[in-house]
C-alpha cells in the first residue's frame, strides 16, 4: 500500500513537472526553396524571419539553389522528407521543377508557389506581383521618356523563368505602340550582374555603330552590369532601367534617386505576408489562393520620397528586431524561472511525500517492534525466568531503553506479568495495585514499564485481560459476559468493543457466531 502510494506521489509530482515545462502549442515547420540568393531574396528571408517572431510555433528552413534547377530538385525532396509542414518555393524556371512540386504535394503538404510560376498544377496558393504588368508599364516608361522615338537594349533575366518570359511580353506589347522605338536587341541574360555585364560588352563589341538610347534590364542587377559594360566603351549615352526597385545602398530606389538608373519597379519581397499566407493555411483560417502584390514604377520623380520612406520604415524594422530580441531573452529568463519553480516545486512535493512515507513506515516498524515484543514477553513461561530479588528488579527498570530485549528488562516484565495474571479477575484493580504490589511507585512502574515495552500498564493489563479471554472463550463454554467478568470488565458491551478492536473480530466470531 505505502509502496502504491510512493509510486502514485512520483508519477503525480513528474506529471506536475511536465505539465509546467511543456508547451501545448502546435509546432509547424516550413520549408523555404529559394531558386537563387541575392539582395532581393536576403531581403525577403529577412522579412519571413521578421514574421516569424509573431509566429513561435513556426520553425522556419531555409534553402537556397543558387540558380540550379537540379539542385532545386534536390533541395526539395530533402527538406519534404525532413517532414516539413508546407512548402514555400520560387521555382527558378517554369516547367524544371514541377516534378519536385508534384512530390511534394502528393505527400499531403500543402504548397505555396511565390513570386515565379510554374507549370505544375500541384500548389495550394500562388503569391506574385504582376511580372506582366510591370514590363508593359516599364515599355510604356521607356518610349515616353524618349520620347516616343529611339534605340532600346533589351536584356533579358534566366531563360524559362516565368518573370523574364511575362516582363518581356509586357514591354513587347507595350513598346510596338511606338513604331519609332527601336529595340536593336534582346540579349538573354540570367538575373545576375556579371552575366548582363558579359553579353553587353560582347554586344558592343559586335555592334561599335549602334547608339543605343536606353537599356532595359530585366532587374535593376542586369541594368547595372550593362551600365558598367557601356561606361567600360566610353559610351554614356544610354539611360538605364531596370526592375526590383530595392531600398537601402545599392538597392534600385538608391540607384535612381543618385542618376545612375533612370528607373526602377518595385518587385515586393512581401515576407511578411507570405508567412501569414502559410500560417492561415497550416492553421485552417480562409486564405486566398491567387494573390497579387501591389507594385510601382519608380523614377526621378518619387525615388526621393520613397527612399525616405523606405529608410523609416528599415530603422522602424531594425528597432522591431532589436525589441524582439531584447523581449525574446527576457521570455527565455521567464521560461527557465518558471521551469526551475515548476522543478523545485515538483521536487518540494516529493520530498515531503517521500518524507511522510518514511516517517509512516518507522511508526508501523515501531508498533510491529512493540506489539511483537510486548506479545514474546507476554508468552514467557514463569519457569523460564530466573527468581528475582525485589531490588533487582528495581533495578532492570533502570536498564537503557536502547536495551529493550535486555534479559534484565525481560525479568521485569515477567515479574510484572505474574503478578497482573495473579489479578487479571479483579476489575477494581488499578495501577497503584500493580505498582505496589512490585514495591514500586505509580510514576516508576508507568515509566519503567513504558520503557521495556513502549505501551502503558493499563494498556498492557487491558492486553492480558482479552488475552485470557480469548482463550476462556475457545476453551470454555462460558457465555460471553461471563468470560466478561471473569476477566476483569464490568460491562459485557464494553468487553466486546475492546475485544473487537484488538483483534478485528467479535467474540462470538470465535465460537463461529455462538453466544
Ligand atoms: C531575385 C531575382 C530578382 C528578379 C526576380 C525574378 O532572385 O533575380 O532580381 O526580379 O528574381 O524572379
Amino acid at each position: 500500500m505505502r509502496r502504491e502510494l510512493l509510486l502514485i506521489t512520483l508519477v503525480a509530482a513528474c506529471a506536475w513537472m511536465c505539465c509546467g515545462c511543456s508547451n501545448r502549442e502546435k509546432h509547424y515547420v516550413i520549408g523555404i526553396s529559394q531558386c537563387s540568393e541575392d539582395t532581393w531574396r536576403e531581403k525577403q528571408n529577412g522579412e519571413l524571419r521578421m514574421g516569424n517572431y509573431f509566429h513561435n510555433n513556426v520553425e522556419l528552413r531555409f534553402a537556397a539553389a543558387g540558380d540550379s534547377d537540379q539542385r532545386q530538385i534536390e533541395q526539395i525532396d530533402s527538406l519534404v522528407a525532413c517532414g516539413i509542414d508546407l512548402l514555400i518555393v520560387a521555382p527558378n524556371q517554369v516547367n524544371t521543377i514541377n516534378p519536385a512540386i508534384d512530390r511534394a504535394y502528393d505527400s499531403g503538404i500543402p504548397v505555396i508557389v511565390f513570386e515565379r510560376k510554374t507549370n505544375s498544377r500541384k500548389y495550394t496558393a500562388f503569391m506574385s506581383a504582376d511580372n506582366y504588368e510591370m514590363g508593359r508599364q516599364m515599355g510604356e516608361y521607356i518610349a515616353k521618356r524618349l520620347g516616343g522615338s529611339g534605340k532600346v537594349l533589351e536584356v533579358m533575366g534566366l531563360k524559362g523563368s516565368s518573370p523574364a518570359i511575362e516582363r518581356h511580353k509586357g514591354f513587347t506589347d507595350a513598346v510596338q505602340h511606338y513604331p519609332q522605338i527601336d529595340v536593336v536587341a534582346t540579349l538573354q541574360g540570367d538575373w545576375t550582374e556579371e552575366t548582363g555585364y558579359e553579353i553587353v560588352k560582347n554586344w558592343i563589341k559586335a555592334h561599335p555603330d549602334v547608339a543605343v538610347d536606353m537599356v532595359f534590364g530585366m532587374n535593376d542587377r542586369s541594368a547595372i552590369g550593362a551600365r558598367q559594360a557601356f561606361m567600360e566603351a566610353g559610351d554614356s549615352r544610354p539611360l538605364y532601367c531596370g526592375i526590383d526597385g530595392l531600398p537601402g545602398k545599392n538597392g534600385g530606389i538608391t540607384l535612381v534617386n543618385d542618376s545612375v538608373l533612370d528607373a526602377s519597379f518595385i518587385y515586393p519581397t512581401n515576407g511578411d505576408l507570405l508567412l501569414q499566407l502559410a500560417v492561415d493555411i497550416l492553421e485552417g483560417r480562409p486564405y486566398k489562393k491567387e494573390t497579387l502584390m501591389m507594385s510601382a514604377i519608380v523614377t526621378r520623380a518619387n525615388a526621393r520620397v520613397l527612399l525616405m520612406q523606405t529608410e523609416e520604415t528599415m530603422r522602424q524594422t531594425e528597432n522591431l528586431g532589436r525589441l524582439h530580441e531584447m523581449a525574446d531573452s527576457y521570455l527565455k529568463e521567464l521560461d527557465t524561472q518558471r521551469t526551475i519553480t515548476w522543478m523545485a516545486f515538483g521536487g518540494l512535493v516529493l520530498l515531503i511525500a517521500v518524507l511522510v512515507l518514511l516517517y509512516l513506515n518507522k511508526i508501523g516498524k515501531m508498533t510491529l517492534r512493540r506489539e511483537r515484543m510486548v506479545n514474546s514477553l507476554w508468552e514467557l513461561k514463569k519457569e523460564e525466568l530466573p527468581e528475582l530479588p525485589a531490588a533487582t528488579a528495581n533495578d532492570a527498570g533502570e536498564e537503557s531503553p536502547d536495551d529493550e530485549g535486555g534479559a534484565a528488562a525481560s525479568l521485569f516484565f515477567a515479574r510484572f506479568k505474574d503478578v497482573v495474571e495473579a489479578r487479571l479477575e479483579d476489575s477494581e484493580l488499578s495501577v497503584e495495585d500493580l505498582a505496589s504490589a512490585m514495591n514500586l511507585s505509580r510514576v516508576q512502574l508507568y515509566r519503567k514499564v513504558k520503557a521495556v515495552t513502549g505501551a502503558s500498564p493499563v494498556e498492557l493489563l487491558r492486553t492480558a485481560r482479552l488475552k485470557r479471554g480469548y482463550q476462556m472463550l475457545m476453551t470454555t463454554d462460558m457465555s460471553i459476559s461471563e468470560v466478561a467478568y471473569k476477566v476483569g470488565f464490568t460491562a459485557p458491551g464494553y468487553f466486546t468493543k475492546c475485544f473487537k478492536e484488538e483483534y478485528g473480530i467479535l467474540p462470538g466470531d470465535v465460537r463461529g457466531g455462538n453466544c
